[in-house]
């Protein structure tokens, strides 16, 4: 089946000529075979390495992967669970691998502070402590982490827990529950990776890839269909849409369910962003999920340039002539209990501008803020440019409490670890620091479209427990900025 024309209004070269027709296969990332010893841990063992890949059919484009050519295998762990990874460092270059959204002690949380030289190893180890979401890990490499996400390096993280499992969701993995990992490349003429002109929202690609390739379809065999849609791009929003029109169920978002499933026509994601959608299937009718312009521009200077104007194909949903019926979806799924900080807790702001956050950029050797272990904090984030930006917070799950004053819409309503931040906009944020105090290594907080977090749109934070100091590392003493 043929699919529509991209439309690629990208300030890089244009594409007129229509997408590659939806003839491949969806690769689904391998779910990782963890050993689990007697001690109970469950171990997975990582090796970031080079290899190719093709992402559009025929060309062999240079990439880099986790155990494989390109992206990683998904990890999964139940919460409760001990988890061990061992990452092994076979690229010619040091990298990091952070486990975005994860709640994870700073030291193991494999941000810029936790480099693994090539030919190392890193053996981080925690006990997972927060309910069943889409995580996701990659490179956190100070000032180059969007090469090497660019280059294929980001895998998902899959957390279980008991009260999901009671729900009766879609959730055979690689049958009716599909984790979706979209992002934008652009390529040279010999198809490498073309890594040359970011605008100043990053590098924009004009070939969306799906799960690593270009021109994707998927059979749909059951009459449900459970998508985990990351945003694993550097600088481009999708808006996700059905293209016939019809509808899909929001169930979850970066940190979880949500209390209810929320019923949409399209979601915006922004760089980091998850979502988990269900898609009901008809017999015998395809159905293709599409990015359409973003329409949210408000005060977005150069929203062309930027690639608001694009639209794209991402995946194509074949549906196999019968399909194993599903049950209805639950009207409830996960209660939210609301986050309130206490009147004596600070309200700290965070202003974007210009790559800055507060007017400073990133400095591995400055720690921007300390928090009391156990502290339930309202942030306050505004974006005072007139370009896209969004906000990430490493450890904790977040809840908007309010956009401009006035209450999320209910796509937003559940549980964050990045929101996107319209210009002019003020998004207050609630969140608590739990169980994992250091004084020597900090969590980040950043601009997630990675171009900006690269020129140092990142701040840092210590969770102190009572009576800790913060003891830093010199970090100029080891080479870094
Ligand atoms: Cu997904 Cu600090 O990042
Ligand atoms: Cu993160
Ligand atoms: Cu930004």
């Amino acid at each position: 089946m043929a699919l529509a024309p991209v439309i690629a209004a990208t300030g890089c070269a244009v594409r007129t000529a229509a997408p590659a027709a939806a003839t491949r296969p969806l690769p689904v990332p391998p779910l990782a075979a963890p050993v689990v010893g007697a001690d109970g841990v469950r171990r997975f063992t990582l090796r970031a390495q080079q290899g190719g890949t093709e992402m559009v059919r025929g060309t062999r484009t240079p990439t880099w992967g986790y155990s494989g050519d390109v992206l990683g295998p998904t990890l999964r762990a139940r919460r409760g669970e001990r988890v061990a990874v061992t990452v092994t460092n076979a690229l010619p270059e040091a990298t990091s691998v952070h486990w975005h959204g994860m709640h994870v002690p700073a030291r193991f949380d494999g941000g810029p502070h936790q480099m693994i030289a090539p030919g190392a190893t890193w053996s981080p180890e925690w006990t997972i402590q927060q309910p069943a979401a889409t995580l996701w890990y990659h490179p956190h490499p100070h000032g180059a982490t969007e090469k090497h996400v660019q280059r294929g390096l980001s895998g998902f993280f899959l957390i279980d827990d008991e009260d999901t499992d009671a729900l009766d969701l879609p959730h055979d993995y690689g049958v009716d529950d599909i984790p979706l990992v979209v992002q934008d490349r652009r390529f040279t003429a010999g198809g490498a990776l073309d890594e040359s002109d970011p605008t100043d929202v990053g590098l924009l690609g004009d070939t969306i890839v799906t799960n690593g390739i270009a021109g994707a379809h998927f059979t749909v065999t059951t009459q449900r269909v459970r998508l985990r849609v990351l945003n694993g791009s550097s600088g481009r929003l999708y808006r996700l849409a059905l293209a016939d029109g019809r509808g899909f169920d929001l169930i979850g978002t970066d940190g979880g369910l949500l209390p209810e499933p929320v019923r949409l026509t399209d979601i915006q994601l922004s760089p980091g962003e998850r979502a988990e959608i269900v898609v009901t299937m008809s017999p015998g009718k395809n159905v293709t999920v599409r990015s359409l312009p973003i329409t949210e521009r408000a005060g977005i200077d150069r929203a062309r340039e930027f690639g608001f104007d694009d639209a794209f194909d991402i995946l194509v949903l074949r549906a196999a002539e019968t399909l194993r019926p599903a049950p209805a979806l639950p009207a409830t799924l996960i209660p939210l209990l609301p986050l309130v900080a206490p009147d004596s807790a600070p309200n700290r702001s965070f202003d974007l501008q210009w790559f800055m956050i507060n007017n400073r950029r990133m400095d591995m050797n400055r720690i921007d803020m300390t928090i009391p272990l156990g502290a339930t904090e309202v942030w306050t984030v505004r974006n005072k440019d007139n370009w896209p930006h969004n906000f990430h917070v490493h450890d904790v799950r977040f809840q908007i409490v309010a956009v401009d004053g006035n209450p999320p819409p209910p796509a937003l309503s559940g549980w964050k670890d990045t929101v996107y931040t319209e210009p002019y906009r003020t998004y207050t944020l609630a969140m608590r620091f739990t169980d994992h105090a250091d004084p020597t290594f900090p969590y980040m907080y950043h601009c997630h479209l990675l171009h900006h977090e690269d020129q140092g749109m990142m701040g840092q934070f210590l969770v102190l427990a009572p009576g800790q100091q913060p003891a830093p590392m010199d970090m100029s003493a080891m080479g870094h900025g």
